[in-house]
């Protein structure tokens, strides 16, 4: 597949130009600085990138990036949520820029293009029920934001996804390919977090789901190399089971 990657000289983004090109996908690397992308791969590595230079808030660039290249899906890793309720991001700037420009390009080539967004783990449901995590503790509120975004989008504009995960690790730095890992791939669940811990917790008033919330979140820890890994995988094929849902994911073999 041909991959319009946004942001990737960020610490997800340098994983998936590895992870992509190693699963024999095609990339094309929307970046603000060519040099600096540049100077953190392998000269190998770089050699094998279409690069272009802009701005991720310009959604009519970004639409013109995929239909000039052909590519077919789309992949975001630029922006950095903001932590607490009153920070301030670029990211949900970001997510709706890119959104507009996938879906316009969608709707001049005639066909949705699928696309993978990175959320984070705050934007899962709490099992078993239609809250998100970030509804009971209000961190990270951008991804939230960013899937209401996503779900409001009219059925057939754009095939998304979007990937929570929890904290993430660097395994290396060595962005050569074909990647190594000694990791396993992720187990994913579509909307919630798999393999969720139920506890009687959940029953206290108020700060029930809170307390089961805290005592799940450290099992969700993975590397920023499972994460690249899995939306490489996940591309392989154009019948994802994740299209049009929040994905959360946990390293089943720890
Ligand atoms: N890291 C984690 O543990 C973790 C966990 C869960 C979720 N996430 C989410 O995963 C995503 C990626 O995280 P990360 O750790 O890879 O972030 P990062 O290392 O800070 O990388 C951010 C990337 O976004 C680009 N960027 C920032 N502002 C931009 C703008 N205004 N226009 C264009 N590009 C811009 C940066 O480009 P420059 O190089 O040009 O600055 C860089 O490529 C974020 O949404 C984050 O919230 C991260």
């Amino acid at each position: 597949m041909k991959v319009l990657l946004i942001g990737a000289t960020g610490n997800v983004g340098l994983r998936l130009v590895a992870s992509l090109l190693t699963h024999g996908h095609k990339v094309v690397a929307h970046v603000r600085s060519a040099q600096k992308l540049e100077s953190l791969l392998p000269e190998s590595v770089y050699r094998q990138l279409s690069v272009i230079e802009g701005s991720a808030f310009d959604a009519n660039a970004i639409k013109i990036a995929i239909l000039e290249n052909e590519c077919d899906a789309v992949v975001n890793s630029a922006g950095l949520a903001a932590v607490t309720p009153w920070g301030k991001s670029d990211l949900p700037q970001i997510v709706a820029a890119i959104v507009e420009g996938a879906r316009q390009a969608g709707v001049e080539r005639k066909k949705p293009l699928r696309a993978w967004f990175l959320g984070g783990m705050s934007a899962t449901q709490f099992p078993g029920t239609n809250s998100l995590l970030s509804d009971h503790i209000p961190i990270l509120l951008d991804h939230g934001r960013n899937l209401a975004l996503l779900k409001a989008l009219p059925p057939n504009t754009l095939d998304w996804s979007m990937l929570c995960p929890s904290n993430m690790n660097p395994e290396s730095s060595d962005f050569s390919v074909p990647t190594k890992s000694s990791h396993a791939r992720l187990t994913a669940s579509a909307q919630t977090p798999p393999l969720w811990k139920d506890s009687w917790l959940r029953h206290i008033p108020l700060m029930g789901k809170v307390l089961v919330i805290a005592m799940n979140m450290s099992r969700y820890g993975t590397t920023l190399e499972q994460n690249a890994d899995f939306i490489a995988n996940d591309l392989e094929t154009l019948e994802s089971p994740y299209i049009g849902t929040q994905v959360g994911i946990i390293d089943a073999s720890k």
